[in-house]
């Protein structure tokens, strides 16, 4: 998972050369013209049902251990963020899965094709 830089410049050209630069360098960059924009943007990302897509999920609760082993990018960074200790598979069924990402969703204002606002961040 690339790091992530939000690019703020009121103008258009020198948003769009900072942005490539980044780009270029690796990162994943979204460009914006206000300090709100990017708050906003920060602010949407903020939950874990609005930071990742439901298929992960699922196939996350379903068998982290798995993903892990089958060096799923996401996982793999989380595995190394958190100093080596793998989440547990729960052996969740299905309706469970749907249960708790239900929960967590309503928790933290949706999912994140709900969650988006205006043109899709890049
Ligand atoms: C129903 C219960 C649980 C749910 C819904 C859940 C959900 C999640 C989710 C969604 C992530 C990914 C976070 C992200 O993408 O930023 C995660 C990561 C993680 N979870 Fe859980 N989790 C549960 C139970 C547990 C338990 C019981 C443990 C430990 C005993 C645990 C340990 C971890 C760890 C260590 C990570 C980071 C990944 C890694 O280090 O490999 N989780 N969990």
């Amino acid at each position: 998972m690339p790091a992530s830089i939000i690019v703020i410049d009121d103008d258009q050209t020198i948003q769009e050369t900072v942005r490539l630069d980044f780009e270029r360098e690796g990162y994943a960059v979204t460009a914006v013209t206000t300090g709100e924009e990017a708050l906003a943007r920060i602010q949407s990302r903020r939950f874990v049902t609005t930071r990742r897509d439901r298929d992960w999920l699922v196939r996350y609760l379903r068998a982290p251990d798995q993903m892990l082993a089958d060096q799923d990018p996401i996982a793999v960074t989380l595995f190394a963020k958190y100093k080596n200790a793998p989440m547990p598979n729960l052996r969740l069924s299905d309706g469970e899965i749907a249960v708790v990402l239900s929960f967590v969703e309503a928790q933290s204002g949706g999912r994140q094709d709900e969650a988006r606002q205006g043109p899709a961040p890049r």
